[in-house]
């Protein structure tokens, strides 16, 4: 039998909830660096750990056939079609930093394709959530993308990966991008900036690198709320196999063509060589 997305969403936001009160509780213990990742400034703090154990044992308990695949541990290979996409804080140096954008964000996905995401801001309990085709929320309240003003009016979210000479690239990207949008933000966790262009706190975000974990919930939760979401081909190998193409962007539909335009003249997206 075909899982039910809004039984999948509720499993999602039942386990995100819980996996945010241990990360609250954890910080206000302190935070500790437990190890680094890609580079010395990729780290992963023991509440990473925690959370993703946390949220791992609570969707086995509840769906013991599922598979994960999660940021910070093994992946777990099951039996039925949903597989979830875990990242178990997303903006995890705000969260070493205290600033208060970091999330838990779940996604399930059915053969492959995403069906239901939460993304749970853990500082302030905000939570947003998408099942495919039924719309996003922010605390059960519809989201809706901006009006899109012309491209010279947008204000564009971007981030930065953990790798020197990846981020030397995307310094380059970004020097050509601000003095063309009405300014650039790097607010600290992809899972967020997606989910503030479906409130339209953003025009659009665009980044070279995330991985599934980061963008997963976070993009359905953008394009149920009406913007275009696309893995463009890029100057990077894209994280995953069969993944199209590494740069994450996403902007309200009416804008897209603008924006995949000023992309390209910026150099973010490269299209491939025949
Ligand atoms: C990071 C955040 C950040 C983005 C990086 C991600 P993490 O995830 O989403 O905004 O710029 O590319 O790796 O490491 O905090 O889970």
């Amino acid at each position: 039998m075909t899982p039910d997305p809004a039984e999948l969403l509720d499993v999602a936001c039942s386990v995100a909830r819980q996996a945010a009160e241990l990360v609250r509780q954890h910080r206000s213990h302190g935070v500790t660096v437990a190890d680094t990742k890609s580079s010395s400034v990729d780290v992963v703090t023991e509440a990473d750990r925690a959370s993703e154990r946390l949220i791992r044992s609570l969707v086995l308990e509840a769906r013991p056939d599922d598979s994960i695949l999660g940021e910070e541990g093994d992946d777990h290979v099951g039996t039925s079609p949903v597989r979830w996409v875990v990242d178990p804080i997303d903006g995890t140096v705000n969260y070493l930093y205290g600033i208060p954008e970091y999330a838990v964000s779940m996604a399930a996905e059915v053969d492959g394709r995403v069906v239901a995401g939460v993304v749970h801001n853990v500082a302030t309990g905000v939570e947003y959530a998408a099942v495919l085709g039924g719309g996003a929320t922010r605390d059960g309240v519809p989201l809706r993308v901006r009006d899109v003003p012309p491209v010279q009016q947008r204000l564009v979210l971007t981030g930065f990966g953990y790798d020197r000479e990846v981020r030397a690239g995307q310094a380059e990207r970004v020097a050509r991008l601000l003095p063309r949008v009405r300014d650039v933000r790097r607010m600290g966790s992809c899972a967020l900036d997606l989910c503030h262009v479906a409130e339209g706190a953003a025009d659009g975000y665009v980044e070279e690198g995330p991985h599934p974990w980061d963008w997963s919930a976070g993009a359905l939760v953008a394009a149920e709320a009406g913007a275009t979401f696309a893995l463009l081909p890029g100057s990077l190998v894209a994280p995953c196999e069969g993944q199209p193409g590494s740069v994450v962007a996403a902007a309200p539909a009416a804008g897209w063509d603008e924006f995949t335009a000023l992309l390209a003249d910026c150099g973010f997206v490269i299209e491939p060589r025949e």
